[in-house]
């Protein structure tokens, strides 16, 4: 039996199967089955009122799991699936509550991944999967993070190499009145207003100076252990005067005279968040009293990266 073979049959057998997608690695499980889904919760110690996406292999298969499929879906789903783009409609009940936490609606997505293509393929059916990660760390962009992370906790991991995007998808909320950007990803509001014209922006994530909050989230989300602060570029000096003291890293733009460790990162957003979770593992495996990270900035093509890290870090204590 073929590595996809045996996967798919785990998973018709209500086990966990961790596996690649382009933009993080998922933990799946079939999500119309309650006590299959109910798994993932336990393995990730994820509370019961966040929802998962449904992971499905085509716009086909993800109209079975919706009562309506309107027009902005059809025209999003032929431009970005496979791709990083999780639609939010209203749900089929053949979805189990517990994949869209007690809620009337599911997030759907096509991933655009080779090996998370034949998976759902193999499987012909919905695929519940949040990030492969215990609950609020940082999502996991390799097999041996999901192994780091998960170990027996779940019954297989598929090796798919190294995630392309980095970072997770975007939600679109396509349930109300006006569609509503709920987490920025590697698909743009750009993006999504070019193919369907405005939308809203859940605007938690956006200031580099006040604390996150999302539906279901909590501010502190994708975060590393050690303990983590943003700072913006005027804000160097407090941030060298701080860490004399300290062993600390520094994650930044440009060389300068730091006093420890500095990851130079890049300048490009989408090369960014390939980079950002794998050089957040690293530097938590240092244990390190901080990790400073300079913010991009407050530009719409930072939104997403801004969001993760806004999530991963606190503001410079005064
Ligand atoms: O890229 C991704 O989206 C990855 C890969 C594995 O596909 N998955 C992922 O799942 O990031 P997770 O569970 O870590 O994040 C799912 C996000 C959460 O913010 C959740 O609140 C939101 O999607 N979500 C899921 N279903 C929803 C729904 N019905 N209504 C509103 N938000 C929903
Ligand atoms: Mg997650």
């Amino acid at each position: 039996m073929s590595d996809i073979a045996w996967a798919a049959q785990l998973l018709r057998n209500g086990k966990l199967v961790a596996f690649p997608t382009e933009t993080v690695y998922g933990l799946g499980a079939d999500a119309t089955r309650s006590e299959a889904v109910q798994k993932i919760f336990a393995a990730k110690g994820r509370p019961p009122t966040n929802p998962l996406i449904a992971h499905v292999a085509n716009a086909d298969i993800a109209r079975r799991y919706c009562t309506v499929w309107p027009e902005e879906a059809r025209r999003l789903a032929q431009r970005f699936w496979p791709g990083p783009l999780t639609i939010v409609l209203p749900k089929s009940p053949d979805i189990a509550n517990e994949v869209s936490a007690g809620k009337s609606t599911v997030g759907l997505r096509v991933p655009n991944h080779p090996v998370a293509l034949r998976l759902l393929e193999a499987f012909d059916g919905p695929v519940a999967a949040p990030s492969a990660n215990r609950s609020n760390h940082v999502s996991p962009t390799t097999a041996v993070h999901v192994q780091q992370e998960l170990g027996d906790r779940v019954d297989l991991i598929l090796d798919g190499g190294p995630c392309d995007v980095g970072i997770e998808s975007t939600v679109l909320d396509l349930s109300l009145p006006i569609p509503k950007i709920l987490r920025p990803g590697g698909v743009t509001r750009e993006h999504i207003e070019a193919i369907i014209g405005p939308v809203d922006l859940f605007s938690g994530a956006v200031s580099t100076t006040t604390a996150a909050a999302s539906p279901g989230q909590h501010a502190r989300h994708y975060s590393p252990a050690t303990p983590a602060f943003r700072f913006g570029k005027h804000e160097r000096a407090p941030v060298m005067s701080r860490s004399k003291t300290q062993r600390a890293a520094y994650m930044v733009f440009d060389s300068g005279n730091y006093p420890a460790t500095v990851i130079i990162m890049p300048q490009e957003p989408s090369q960014y968040a390939h980079d950002l979770y794998a050089r957040l593992r690293e530097l938590d495996a240092r244990k390190l009293d901080a990790i400073y990270i300079e913010m991009p900035p407050d530009e719409p093509k930072w939104l997403a990266v801004r969001d993760r890290l806004i999530r991963a870090t606190e503001i410079l204590p005064r």
